[in-house]
């Protein structure tokens, strides 16, 4: 009984948020894709947050453009989704290397990928220099009809992968904080 100290890398395979997305941007001359799973909502008007710096390619292109696509990767697309972010836009093209499929967006340049549960077409709002910190406004948000909302995967940090498990509704106790249409 009680607790043992263990190292304190480990903080973030406890609090790591999700779930993995894929985000799209288009530089003017192709598109790219990144995996992100440091992401985060932080109001109920479409903001988010997403972590991350200059050492990808994306990021440069997110501060440039100010705009992308967050696609929710479909269930059997983990593999996919990890290679994806294992390798950068700068020395390759990701859609033809990864077979993505890119679909216009209706309020911004950057690419739907098709198959995808959902995607949300987003703005950047403001950036926190310090953190790598993007906030992005969600503008449109789409899923795919022909596909039932699956399970979504999170990153436990450490390489390993879980599928969000069993489902609790306590609509019913919160009722006071949910906002209409949710
Ligand atoms: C599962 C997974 C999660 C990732 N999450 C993040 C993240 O939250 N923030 C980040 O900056 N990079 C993250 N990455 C790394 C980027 O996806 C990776 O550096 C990618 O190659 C960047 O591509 P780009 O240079 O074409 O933008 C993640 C990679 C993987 C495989």
């Amino acid at each position: 009984m009680g607790y043992r100290e263990i190292a304190l890398e480990k903080a973030l395979t406890f609090i790591e948020p999700g779930p993995v997305v894929l985000i799209t941007t288009f530089d003017g001359k192709k598109n790219n894709v990144m995996t992100i799973s440091w992401i985060m909502p932080i109001d109920f008007d479409g903001h988010f947050v997403i972590a991350s710096g200059p050492w990808n390619y994306s990021f440069k292109t997110l501060l440039k453009t100010k705009e992308c696509v967050v696609c929710i990767p479909a269930q059997d697309m983990l593999q996919t989704t990890v290679r994806i972010g294992d390798v950068s836009g700068a020395d390759c093209d990701k859609f033809s290397r990864f077979a993505l499929q890119p679909l216009p967006a209706k309020t911004v340049k950057a690419p739907l990928i098709a198959g995808c549960q959902a995607c949300l077409e987003c703005k950047v709002t403001d950036v926190i220099s310090r953190y790598g910190f993007v906030v992005l406004q969600a503008k449109r948000l789409v899923r795919d009809k022909n596909k039932a909302l699956g399970r979504l995967w999170h990153a436990v940090g450490d390489g390993t992968f879980t599928l969000d498990g069993k489902k609790s509704n306590c609509r019913r106790l919160m009722k006071d904080k949910l906002p209409p249409g949710l």
